[in-house]
């Protein structure tokens, strides 16, 4: 096998639209090496000794928050977390007058979650440390998506030609738009079927996306299934008539999940709405990834870590 020379260190992590297939296999190779050290007794290498991360997070979080903290206390960084409902956000100081004050301390990353598209894009162009976007809006979530084909990938092995349906609400999903850029850099096959309202127009025009009506024909023998969580908290009005309605059409149930490969890996980024977009007994089956994805998440973020700030393998 050819060595992946690829070098990420200094790179701001907004999205995997820029993402090469070079630089996901790196973090893929990197991220099963860090999945080691969480498996050790004691879980900590000096990877990052004397570094300092700030997570600095404007929505609620449990999964990314936390994991990144992990992540960088596992390194041996110094990591201290910042949320808008504890900080000077609230006494109104800006998104710039925020990040100018973090980088005054003398910070090498900086985490952050936003509900603007584009908040992380615009913090790496206005501030030197580097950026890792833990979510802006409905545009990317870029940690996610790595987290999801790493999951694949220690399920499947190879990524290149397996089929995928991403279902439900992807016109406010960030996760899906990652996904939809990792897995089509990897080769994967990307099918997408859920309600009109939440499918964007921009799916249809896409190459190398299936838009499917009916859920059925998404689901039919994929290798992997991603179900996404309905964001009522984004939506502005009713996009769907009733969640019993939804789950009828388009919830993951064990009769649709039949339709699939047998051993088809189930992926679902959290907080679920069980009994909604899928069933309790889908999520919890044989079948189902999900609490793995979290614990891959830990890897993959350690993974990123360590080719942004150091620029390679030192666990
Ligand atoms: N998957 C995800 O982003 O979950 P959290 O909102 O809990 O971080």
């Amino acid at each position: 096998m050819e060595k992946n020379t690829v070098s990420m260190r200094g790179k701001n992590i907004l999205g995997l639209a820029d993402f090469s297939a070079d630089e996901i296999k790196l973090v893929l190779e990197t991220a099963k090496e860090m999945k080691n050290i969480i498996h050790r007794d004691i879980k900590k290498v000096p990877a990052l000794r004397g570094k300092s991360i700030v997570t600095l997070f404007y929505e609620p979080s449990t999964r990314t928050r936390t994991s990144f903290e992990l992540a960088a206390k596992y390194l041996g960084a110094d990591v201290v977390n910042i949320t808008a409902g504890t900080s000077s956000i609230v006494k109104g100081e800006s998104l710039r007058d925020t990040l100018y004050t973090v980088e005054a301390m003398g910070v090498d990353a900086i985490v952050m979650r936003h509900k603007a598209e584009g908040a992380a894009e615009y913090a790496s162009k206005v501030v030197s440390p580097v950026i890792l976007n833990a979510g802006d809006g409905a545009h990317a979530h870029p940690s996610q998506g790595l987290l999801n084909l790493f999951t694949i990938q220690q399920h499947k092995g190879r990524l290149a030609g397996r089929k995928v349906a991403i279902l439900g609400d992807v016109l406010h999903s960030r996760v899906a738009r990652s996904d939809i850029y990792g897995m089509r850099t990897m080769g994967m096959e990307v099918h997408i079927a859920g309600p009109k309202t939440l499918l964007p127009r921009y799916l249809y025009e896409e190459p190398g996306i299936v838009v499917h009506e009916r859920i059925e024909d998404a689901i039919k023998d994929a290798d992997v299934i991603e179900v996404l969580r309905i964001q009522l908290e984004r939506m502005k009005g009713g996009l769907f008539p009733t969640t019993r309605e939804y789950a009828r059409i388009f919830g993951l149930n064990d009769r649709r999940l039949r339709l699939a490969k047998d051993d088809v890996l189930i992926l679902h980024p959290g907080p679920m709405n069980k009994g909604w977009e899928i069933a309790p007994s889908v999520a919890y089956g044989d079948n189902s990834a999900i609490q793995e994805e979290v614990q891959n998440g830990v890897a993959v973020r350690m993974a990123l870590y360590t080719l942004v700030l150091t620029g390679g393998k030192q666990a």
